[in-house]
């Protein structure tokens, strides 16, 4: 039995829905050419170790039957609590009772930082469980790991829609409804995407309470503006299949306003989101929870280099990404 394997995942990035489809709305989300990359070793010692320097985690160690106890760092929460979910499974039970697993060596490495938001936790739990899941030849399919996958997420987070888990499995360009009731890749090339990032690291988890709490007042509302949201990404995805950049630019200028609207928007994001317009996109908006992280837009090619600059002078960094790429994958 080969005992190593490394296993990568694509970061992933939301065109249209956040917020909404953690209320059993769809969304539409594309994978991203910055990977995520776990090397998988199985131990003789007892040992559950973890070298994950992106995220500060160096020379982590612990005997297995504390694995998922105590206090763990955050840069290897997912990890850790990935592997107890896969091996708390039926078929990873089996394979501890049959003295196959002792312990677990896992290094994990980031080809984009992960202040980013391109999803590098959920990257990497897809690739712990993946790699697992080779290793131990338990054969999980797409939906299996997702389940393992969105469960670490939830066991953490507590909410979250799984769309991210969902983009770094199955890769491509997804219409996704909320916990993996509709994992829908579309049949496209690519996509005329522009990226920036706003310097500003958002936390997710925060701006989901605070888009709950205007729920909580204002319910009808909000699920009225749910409900738009809901109406816009079903259209974008017929124009995205059609290639009509300009319909789907206009519908994503449409969701950036209920964004603001939610209160998620901030003032960096929305200069760089009118400095994108003004250069000539076909639209622009926020890119995941908001508050901060990156805008993204739809554009012509010959105004790329305009918008770029209009990104910069508003404080944005241009992030040079390629979208709509491929799934989790075995490396070596
Ligand atoms: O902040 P990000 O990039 O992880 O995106 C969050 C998107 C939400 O819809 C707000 C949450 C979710 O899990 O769908």
């Amino acid at each position: 039995m080969k005992n190593k394997i490394t296993v990568s995942a694509p970061g992933k990035l939301m065109l249209l829905g956040e917020h909404a489809v953690v209320y059993d709305h769809p969304c539409l989300v594309t994978a991203v050419d910055q990977r995520m990359k776990a090397t998988v070793t199985l131990l003789d010692s007892f040992d559950l170790e973890i070298e994950a320097p992106d995220v500060k985690v160096v020379g982590y160690k612990k005997p297995m039957v504390e694995l998922s106890m105590g206090d763990i760092p955050k840069g290897a929460q997912f990890v850790e609590i990935a592997v107890r979910n896969l091996l708390e499974s039926d078929s990873g039970k089996t394979r501890i009772m049959n003295g196959e697993i002792h312990g677990i060596r896992i290094e994990t490495s980031s080809e984009f930082s992960s202040l980013f938001g391109f999803g590098s936790s959920s990257a990497s739990t897809v690739c712990v469980i993946k790699a697992l899941s080779e290793l131990l030849d338990l054969r999980l399919n797409n939906k299996a790991i997702f389940q393992l996958a969105y469960q670490t997420v939830l066991d953490i987070q507590g909410k979250g829609s799984g769309f991210d888990v969902a983009a770094a499995i199955y890769g491509g360009t997804l219409y996704f409804v909320t916990g993996g009731k509709v994992i829908e890749p579309l049949d496209m090339k690519s996509l005329p995407i522009l990226v920036g990032y706003s310097g500003i690291k958002a936390d997710t988890v925060i701006l989901i309470n605070q888009v709950a709490k205007k729920a909580k007042k204002y319910p009808d509302v909000v699920e009225g503006i749910y409900g738009i949201i809901e109406q816009l990404v079903e259209r974008a995805k017929v124009a995205i299949l059609e290639k009509d950049w300009q319909t789907a630019g206009e519908l994503m200028n449409l969701n950036q306003g209920l964004l603001e609207s939610l209160g998620v928007s901030t003032d960096k994001l929305s200069q760089m989101i009118y400095g994108v317009r003004e250069g000539g996109a076909f639209g622009a908006k926020l890119s995941g929870a908001g508050g901060g992280d990156c805008i993204v837009a739809f554009s012509p090619e010959d105004k790329r280099e305009e918008i770029k600059k209009n990104i910069e002078k508003a404080g944005g960094q241009v992030l040079d990404i390629d979208s709509n790429v491929e799934g989790v994958r075995v490396e070596e």
